[in-house]
């Protein structure tokens, strides 16, 4: 466990300076559920005894009948039986979907399953998602984390070709049946559980495999920032909200600070001034590096805007701290933010922009480029950033690029639906809890209304990206723990309502 600890740690400047595919300034905030700096210090999950890793033969292609179809690969799943009331009582299940990253972060991170096991006395399982760490099709050389192994696959026009949302939603339905087929399980119902764009998959696995899932926790899904669903602002509006909160001079400020970076860097010695002024690692070598880093990581405070120490307050007390002292500048005040957010990284620096990597940003621009973009640009006049709209060529320019691929920018609403949700769910879905933090800026996209009496939306306006999924702290606020209560409240609903039919059915 330390070891993932220490991994996420590793991650956090992944994240906030990853180039290679796309650079900074056009990729998507990313949708991983857990925030890296944030476990920082908390209570983790100490035990993986209980823990049993399997490999499932996977079919490759579940979609096609060519000779190539019937490839197979070696997809791992984690299974804890140490809570399962067992076959014979019909005992629930508790299936984590994995998302865009291995799912050894998520075994470690995600607190949901293992804390409500024991009442539910439900068999615990997580599903790592297809190409991810070591269910790649390719194979995992260099270990669950490898990035060459990612890489091969994304750059393999073959194979990337099976790397999508609907392959690994047949994926988990033939795994969750071959485990429930081998525990001879047949009447225990599934609860299926993601969060982000694993929060997605749950949500569509519920509507797509009814038959296998009794119901669904889709925790900050944003299935409605598709097409012109959500306002293409509704991202970095929810990042500009979160700040003015926290502070309105603080708001102000940063709001100020990018015509004054690009003021100075046009000076003579201008981009030697702001490398010194905000002691970044390396001299820049435009104004963009510096404004990419600054917009991302102002984006990942609000994301992950989790307390005890809500990130985007403690910016915003170091640019006020700085605002009351009369001889700084509008710079010196926000570098005051960064101070205030980033440990130093080494003796001497505080922004590091070198260019780096990881198995999620390699994966996820492929998906994205494939069916999972989302539109996020920046229009508001009264955005906190400068105005950024999206840009539909930019990103089609980028993915040809990239993979030589043309983006489907239609095709996650036309496989799994999203517009009119309200008047189609109502009248067909059933059984899926949306649960949002208001101040995560993904909940934009996300269900914030009750769609029906048993599609529900749970929404705290404190907030933030997957709370509610996450290893629950003695310092979560009273709002926090009433969501969870409120989520184990309907499934047990759910639960009871199933073994009343199934006894009926039974007699
Ligand atoms: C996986 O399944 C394929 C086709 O059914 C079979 O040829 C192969 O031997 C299996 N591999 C393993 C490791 O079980
Ligand atoms: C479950 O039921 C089967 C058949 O009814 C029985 O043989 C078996 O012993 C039971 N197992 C447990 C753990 O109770
Ligand atoms: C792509 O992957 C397939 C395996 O699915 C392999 O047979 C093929 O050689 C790879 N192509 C390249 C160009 O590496
Ligand atoms: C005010 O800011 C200046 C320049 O950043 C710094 O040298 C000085 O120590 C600050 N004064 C106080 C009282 O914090
Ligand atoms: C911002 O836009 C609104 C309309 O969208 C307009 O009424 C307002 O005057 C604008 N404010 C500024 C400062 O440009
Ligand atoms: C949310 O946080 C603000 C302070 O940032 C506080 O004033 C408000 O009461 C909180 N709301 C809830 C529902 O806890």
């Amino acid at each position: 466990m330390i070891i993932l600890v220490f991994r996420w740690l590793l991650m956090l400047v992944v994240i906030l300076t990853t180039k290679t595919y796309f650079g900074t300034a056009k990729r998507s905030p990313r949708l991983s559920p857990i925030d890296p700096l944030l476990m920082k210090g908390k209570k983790v999950y100490v035990t993986p005894s209980g823990f049993e890793t399997f490999f499932y033969n996977q079919t490759l292609d579940h979609f096609n009948y060519k000779p190539e179809s019937y490839a197979t690969f070696q997809q791992r799943y984690i299974i804890n039986s140490k809570w399962w009331g067992g076959a014979n009582k019909s005992a629930p299940i508790l299936a984590y979907l994995g998302a865009e990253g291995p799912i050894d972060l998520d075994v470690a991170g995600v607190g949901f399953l293992i804390e409500n096991a024991p009442r539910f006395k439900a068999l615990v399982v997580y599903l790592e998602h297809r190409f991810y760490g070591e269910s790649n099709p390719l194979g995992s050389k260099g270990g669950p984390d490898s990035i060459e192994a990612m890489e091969e696959s994304v750059n393999n026009k073959t194979i990337r070709g099976y790397f999508n949302s609907a392959q690994a939603l047949a994926d988990y339905a033939e795994l969750l049946l071959h485990i429930k087929e081998k525990l001879h399980a047949h009447n225990s119902p599934v609860i299926v559980i993601g969060g982000s764009y694993g929060g997605m998959l749950a949500s569509w696995f519920r509507l797509k495999y009814p038959h296998i899932t009794l119901g669904a926790l889709a925790s900050s899904a944003p299935i409605l920032y598709f097409d012109d669903i959500t306002p293409q602002d509704g991202y970095f509006s929810t990042v500009t909200k979160d700040f003015k909160e926290a502070s309105e001079n603080c708001y102000t400020t940063i709001k100020q600070s990018w015509d004054e970076v690009d003021r100075v860097a046009s000076m003579p010695n201008g981009l030697l001034i702001l490398s010194q002024k905000f002691k970044t690692c390396s001299p820049l070598n435009n104004a963009l590096e510096l404004k990419d880093y600054l917009k991302n990581m102002y984006a990942h405070a609000a994301q992950y805007n989790a307390p005890p120490k809500y990130p985007t307050t403690r910016i915003c007390e170091g640019v006020d701290g700085a605002s009351s002292n009369a001889t700084t500048d509008i710079l010196d005040r926000v570098f005051a933010g960064v101070v205030a957010y980033n440990s130093p990284l080494g003796s001497t620096c505080y922004i590091n922009m070198e260019e780096s990597d990881d198995q999620t940003s390699i994966g996820w621009s492929w998906q994205a480029c494939s069916e999972m973009g989302s539109p996020i640009g920046i229009t508001s006049n009264v955005s906190m950033f400068q105005r950024s709209p999206y840009d539909a060529n930019e990103n089609i320019r980028n993915c040809m690029e990239n993979f030589g691929v043309m983006p489907r920018p239609h095709w996650a609403t036309t496989y799994y639906g999203g517009q009119d949700i309200r008047m189609i769910l109502s009248r067909f879905g059933s059984n899926i809890i949306f649960s949002n933090g208001l101040r995560d800026p993904y909940s934009s996209g996300g269900v914030l209304e009750d769609i029906s009496q048993n599609i529900i939306a749970l929404k705290t306006t404190n907030g933030s990206h997957c709370l509610d999924i996450q290893i629950s702290q003695e310092t979560d606020p009273e709002w926090l723990v009433k969501q969870r209560k409120d989520e184990v409240k309907i499934i047990n609903r759910w639960f009871r309502k199933y073994y009343r039919s199934l006894h009926l059915l039974k007699q």
